[in-house]
């Protein structure tokens, strides 16, 4: 990345990693960037600081416009590795005036860096502070998604740099969202949402209201991922907005993972059921589909039925991992219904019913075992589910 003048004496500094290809269990198809933004004023300031890997571009796009002992403040939006693993390298470096940061803010940087000496300067929603010609007021945004998490505006210029939210796991020399395909921007954010920010969905519905409410001028959001909204705002808020409702399509998913093929064939009449009632369907067989992008589709779905083998006495590896993770991330408002083979024991659909009522997802059947393969009753059985799957997602969802 080289540096964008977002508005004048206002930079995006940050790095691009065009590799990174796994984001804790995330994966980053698309890379990503570490969005930084350097703001001159009489307090020359930085907010933000990169992955400790791409230390070195952050540095040489600030000396493109001064050099990094000038910088006289130093904001942290948000302590997590990939914003701030440049931060004891930046201090040593930049030796600040002073370090803003939430309460919650200090006590992360202080159990990350063991560095209760930094000159912290906690600030909490609704404090402001002056750059010179220029004012920044902080909002705290706990939880979202770690509890250090804040948000600050810059007033005059009516930017908001968001830390994570509204972010996108997405690699590009282009800065602004008007640069690039708006369509793959929102599938991005759409991954984004459905795999980082999803379990804090009623957060984000207080945060969209309280913003609403503060009738914040808002001319720009700056995330700490991907490119920057100018000209398409209106639609990444909207779509949070659905999002965090927990609104989606009259769509089902089957999800399955298949010893055999016996489960698989139960999944492919379901879905053929589901199809004949008219509502969308994807076949997901875990086998080809990382549990990251299978998220993204649980996002936007209203039905869920999700199948194992039963593989001693308990579920095949693929599905207990995606259970596992589809468990943090708390999908809510679907309704789902479990499917599967098995030889003798067949624990597969009451270890899927415990889980997904564990997620307190409802389930709309008990759901359908069968011995060995499936035979024609089995399969007719299956399409039958399927059909009344279906019925419900045109009816009304779990919400
Ligand atoms: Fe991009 Fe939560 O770090």
């Amino acid at each position: 990345m080289t540096t964008t003048e977002l508005a004048q004496g206002i930079y995006s500094v940050g790095a691009i990693d065009w590799d990174v290809r796994d984001f804790h269990g995330y994966s980053t198809y698309r890379g990503t960037t570490y969005n930084a933004f350097l703001i001159i004023d009489e307090k020359i300031t930085l907010i933000d600081t990169v992955k400790r890997s791409h230390l070195d571009q952050l540095l040489r796009n600030i000396r493109t416009i001064i050099e990094p002992e000038k910088i006289d403040y130093l904001i942290v939006n948000h302590v997590e590795m990939d914003h701030s693993g440049s931060l004891p390298a930046m201090m040593e470096l930049i030796k600040p005036e002073k370090l803003f940061c939430s309460p919650m803010g200090q006590k992360a940087i202080i159990e990350h860096f063991h560095r209760p000496d930094w000159p912290y300067e906690v600030v909490k929603s609704g404090n402001e502070i002056s750059l010179g010609k220029r004012t920044i007021s902080f909002l705290e945004t706990r939880m979202l998604h770690w509890p250090d998490s804040m948000f600050s505006y810059l007033k005059e210029e009516k930017i908001l740099f968001s830390s994570d939210a509204f972010g996108q796991h997405f690699a590009s020399s282009e800065r602004f969202d008007d640069e690039v395909d708006l369509s793959v921007v929102m599938q991005e954010s759409a991954k984004y949402y459905a795999n980082i920010l999803y379990p804090y969905s009623p957060l984000i519905r207080k945060l969209l209201a309280s913003v609403a409410e503060m009738n914040l001028d808002i001319r720009m959001i700056a995330p700490d991922h991907g490119v920057i909204w100018r000209s398409h705002m209106e639609t990444i808020l909207n779509a949070y907005g659905r999002w965090s409702r927990n609104e989606a399509e009259n769509r089902a998913l089957v999800i399955y993972d298949s010893m055999w093929h016996s489960t698989e064939e139960m999944a492919h009449a379901i879905g053929a059921g589901l199809q004949e009632t008219g509502v969308g369907v994807a076949m997901i067989n875990l086998k080809y589909h990382h549990r990251s992008d299978v998220m993204t589709q649980v996002l936007g779905a209203k039905a869920i039925v999700i199948g194992s083998s039963t593989l001693n006495n308990g579920l095949l590896p693929q599905m207990a991992g995606f259970l596992m993770y589809m468990r943090g991330l708390k999908p809510a408002g679907k309704l789902a219904a479990a499917f599967g083979s098995f030889g003798w024991s067949g624990e597969a659909v009451a270890l899927i019913n415990s889980a997904l009522t564990d997620m307190k997802i409802e389930l709309v059947e008990e759901g359908l075992r069968h011995k060995y393969v499936p035979d024609a009753a089995c399969l007719a059985e299956c399409t039958a589910m399927g059909k009344r799957i279906g019925a419900r997602v045109l009816n009304g969802s779990a919400d």
